[in-house]
């Protein structure tokens, strides 16, 4: 099979998934990716609506996620809180990556004010479809939303002062494409603030790429040094990544689950459970 037919294969498979959710979803019924994990409301397991209140008061606690709709938050596919970590001011133009059912976008919209503009970019319609709607019943006309591929977004150079991200570039066939777009979209003096998730270590191989699809729902999630070296390549500066790891008991959880695929052998402990985490990541374009 040539890379091309893979890389197509794998963003159907990732367009396919969220179609479905979105399509599937109502308002008071949590959403998530069918994974095993409560790390994030992506990755819930069968329990899905402790899963998803979880997600949202552990990675919104300092935002105002509470005051948006439940059409919103149990639409929160994210990982992290990209919105704290950008530390918005009002009047910026703000890009979301793959913005979902839009809660960091209308989050975003509250933070930059009337001066400010926000956009959403997603390449699965059904998700663009439910943020338009999600955007009508609140009234943010300071956020817009437009079909594409964060490999190709759709603005123009240097014209976006923070660009956020929550749990998608993980997802990605070609993330330094993904960090070359980023790079061009900023202004000069802009910020990235992304939280996604990513691996660390030297795994075996079966172990990581098991624990990441556990984690990241799709097996894409990148080793930690790798993303930041992809960012700097890019020409960001000032790279910065605060770790949160996973809950202890789910990943000793997830490799009894995973047990007849993987072999820890005598892997420390602890490294397995720093082998895939949520990370917080900062960086900046030169003025
Ligand atoms: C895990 S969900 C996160 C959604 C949102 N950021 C949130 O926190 O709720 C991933 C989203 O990214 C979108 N996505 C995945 N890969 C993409 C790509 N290459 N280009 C654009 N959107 C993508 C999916 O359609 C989906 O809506």
């Amino acid at each position: 099979m040539t890379t091309e037919k893979v890389t197509l294969d794998v963003r159907t498979a990732v367009r396919d998934r969220y179609s479905q959710i979105a399509e599937s979803f109502e308002a008071g019924t949590p959403a998530n990716c069918g994974c095993n994990t409560s790390v994030s409301s992506c990755c819930g397991d069968e329990k899905e609506e402790a899963v998803n209140i979880s997600a949202i008061e552990k990675f919104y606690k300092e935002s105002d996620a509470a005051t948006l709709p439940e059409e919103v938050t149990d639409l929160s596919l994210g990982c992290g809180d990209p919105i704290t970590l950008a530390a918005l001011t009002p009047g910026q133009t703000v890009l979301d990556l793959g913005s979902g059912g839009g809660i960091d976008c209308f989050l975003a919209g509250q933070r930059v004010g009337p001066a400010g503009h926000v956009i959403g970019v997603d390449m699965t319609a059904a998700m663009i479809e439910k943020a338009r709607a999600n955007k009508a019943k609140i009234g943010a006309d300071n956020v817009e939303f437009r079909l594409g591929e964060i490999e190709y977004l759709p603005v123009p150079d240097a014209s976006i002062d923070v660009i956020i991200s929550n749990c998608v570039i993980n997802l990605s066939t070609d993330k330094p494409q993904v960090f070359r777009e980023m790079y061009r979209a900023m202004r000069p003096g802009g910020k990235l603030a992304v939280s996604d998730m990513v691996t660390e270590g030297k795994l075996p191989d079966g172990l990581k790429s098991s624990l990441s699809a556990w984690a990241g729902c799709v097996s894409g999630a990148l080793d930690v040094e790798e993303y930041i070296s992809g960012i700097k390549d890019a020409g960001f500066v000032d790279v910065e990544v605060i770790p949160v790891y996973l809950d202890r008991e789910e990943v000793d959880d997830a490799v009894r689950q995973l047990g007849g695929e993987i072999e820890l052998g005598d892997l420390p402990k602890e490294a397995v459970y720093k082998a895939v985490f949520s990370a917080k990541i900062t960086a900046r374009k030169k003025i």
